[in-house]
């Protein structure tokens, strides 16, 4: 039985800490699986460590349907989040629906996310009543990040501290079962954490989150081409695997790989044979 809605908001009230990591793919979600994580998001992220684009903005429903896919197929345990894309919920109630009914029925994954507080907030009930979980998103909203003018800590002002509270409290009443925190103050997200009975998920945004998130890649070392200030890095994976990579060159340009344990034989009568056939003139 994987872990469920109920069993994350238990976890609020218990106090037990949520984590939460993204996986895009079947052989990292085997992995983050076996280590015990309950809460895995196929995030649209994958734009930029899975896809090689500069930002989440090109993901597309077909990006998201085919990686949440394979997480799935990785997993038995895990809760399965999978990210509506830029434009994927925007453009009316039943492209919304739509598409997060895509996540589940094609998918497979078990909730959705979207971004947005109370502007979104019609959204996410019209989903919810569909029977379809929904993860909110808010702070830093990276499908955004046009409108915002890049990623940046969001509500520093009394202004856009309130609205992001508003925007948490818009969220949990239209029936999302927990919300993403990105780049927000600390103190900021204690408050929201206290003041909603839904689990918050914090990234870039302290210690007093109900549970955090962090990109698969960022964790690992695997994504060289930025570090965001928030991410620890738990493993230095893309040195080792550059180290591996030049050791794997080395030794075949030597002639050192394969060696015979890593060739198949052939039985000495086969191989006579061969031989004599091979050497006999035609
Ligand atoms: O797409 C993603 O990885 C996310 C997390 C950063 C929360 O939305």
């Amino acid at each position: 039985m994987r872990v469920t809605i109920r069993d994350l908001k238990r976890m609020k009230r218990d106090g037990e800490k949520i984590p939460m990591i993204t996986a895009y793919d079947y052989t990292s979600a085997c992995l983050v699986e076996e280590a015990g994580i309950p809460l895995i998001l196929v995030g649209d992220s994958l734009g930029q460590v899975m896809l090689g684009h500069d930002s989440t903005v090109p993901v597309t429903m077909d990006d998201m349907v085919h990686h949440t896919k394979t997480v799935v197929r990785g997993t038995r345990k895990a809760h399965i989040v999978g990210d509506l894309p830029f434009l994927s919920y925007h453009t009316s109630a039943f492209d919304a629906m739509r598409n997060a009914g895509r996540l589940l029925k094609e998918g497979g994954a078990q909730s959705v996310k979207l971004e947005g507080g109370q502007s979104q907030a019609a959204t996410v009930s019209r989903i919810v009543e569909s029977g379809i979980p929904v993860m909110g998103h808010i702070g830093l909203t990276p499908q955004s990040v046009n409108q915002l003018g890049g990623y940046r800590v969001q509500g520093k002002s009394l202004k856009a501290a309130l609205q992001l509270m508003e925007d948490a409290r818009a969220l949990e009443e239209a029936g999302a079962y927990a919300i993403v925190l990105e780049c927000v103050p600390a103190p900021l997200a204690k408050m929201i954490s206290e003041r909603v009975a839904v689990p918050t998920i914090g990234i870039g945004a302290g210690a007093d989150c109900d549970g955090q998130v962090q990109v698969f890649h960022d964790l690992l070392g695997l994504y060289q081409d930025f570090v965001p200030k928030h991410a620890r890095r738990y493993a230095n994976l893309g040195d080792a695997v550059i180290q591996a990579t030049s050791d794997y060159i080395s030794d075949v340009r030597a002639g050192q790989f394969p060696s015979d344990k890593e060739s198949y034989t052939l039985g000495r009568k086969v191989l006579d044979a061969l031989t004599d056939h091979s050497t006999s003139p035609v």
